[in-house]
């Protein structure tokens, strides 16, 4: 497939030296320029572009940014993308980094919010597992114990596109709704950053905070994880996750 990723960070990179790794594609840009996209996207072929690059004529974009910033890129995706592009986004809303979003705070489900900005339907994947785990936990199929990654679409083809996608990177894909139910994989959640097999992403998604609770939820798990200063050791990321999200706020 030809697959654009906008966003060379933590997230951005690994997805684009798996994904090329695994024979696509791969255009991946960042903000200050194709000349500062990190090596490790480069890794095995994809090659660093514009944004416009990476939008222009794919089968697959990949958002994988702040989540604030789709503001600043929501024309250019709209004046540049084609109609068969499928958009799957990795991003997670955060107040404290991205600032008061007063219609997501009013209950509006994020990936509403971002795909009316887009114009477009959004896939949510990868968004519940953490960087170090997206980098160093990916396993073969068939794997025993092999990690799961829930994910949102709204049509056929959309899903098989991104179960394709998340079994390359080398996890077990569960699909979870549409664009109302990525709440139930967001911070905070009992699937979120707690590396689980399929058999326990599926219990945890049907445990998930109401979604009238989430909110509650993820300021305790970000506030809690802030004060930490955000352990970038993947096993006690891992480990705070499941005590945390795992608890009853109220
Ligand atoms: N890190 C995690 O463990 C994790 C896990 C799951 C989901 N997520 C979510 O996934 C998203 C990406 O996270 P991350 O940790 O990979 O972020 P990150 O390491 O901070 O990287 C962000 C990337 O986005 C680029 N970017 C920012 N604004 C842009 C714009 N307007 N146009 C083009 N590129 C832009 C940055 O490029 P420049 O540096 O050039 O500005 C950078 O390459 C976030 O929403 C995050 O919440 C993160």
């Amino acid at each position: 497939m030809k697959i654009g990723i906008i966003g060379a960070g933590a997230i951005g990179s690994v997805l684009s030296k798996k994904l090329s790794a695994n024979g696509h594609q791969v255009i991946v840009a960042n903000s200050k320029g194709p000349e500062t996209v990190p090596a490790e996207a480069l890794a095995f072929g994809a090659t660093a572009g514009t944004t416009k690059d990476a939008i222009t004529d794919k089968d697959v974009l990949i958002i994988s940014i702040p989540f604030i910033q789709i503001n600043n890129i929501a024309a250019i995706i709209k004046e540049n993308i084609d109609k068969r592009t499928i958009i799957i986004d990795t991003g997670n809303y955060y107040p404290v980094r991205d600032g008061s979003i007063e219609e997501i705070l009013e209950g509006k489900p994020e990936s509403i919010w971002v795909s009316e900005k887009l114009g477009r339907d959004v896939v949510k994947a990868w968004n519940s597992v953490v960087a170090p785990v997206l980098k160093n936990n990916g396993y073969p199929a068939g794997m025993q114990n092999r990690l799961a990654v829930p994910f949102t679409a709204e049509d056929d083809n959309s899903t098989a596109v991104a179960k394709q996608l998340i079994e390359e990177t080398g996890f077990d894909p569960f699909y979870v709704g549409d664009l109302q139910e990525p709440y139930r994989f967001q911070p905070g959640q009992p699937s979120y950053s707690t590396s689980l097999n399929l058999a326990d992403i599926k219990k945890a998604i049907e445990q998930a905070h109401t979604s009238s609770n989430a909110a509650l939820h993820r300021e305790e798990f970000i506030v809690t994880m802030m004060k930490l200063g955000w352990p970038d050791d993947a096993k006690t990321m891992v480990e705070i996750s499941r005590f945390l999200n795992n608890k009853q706020v109220n």
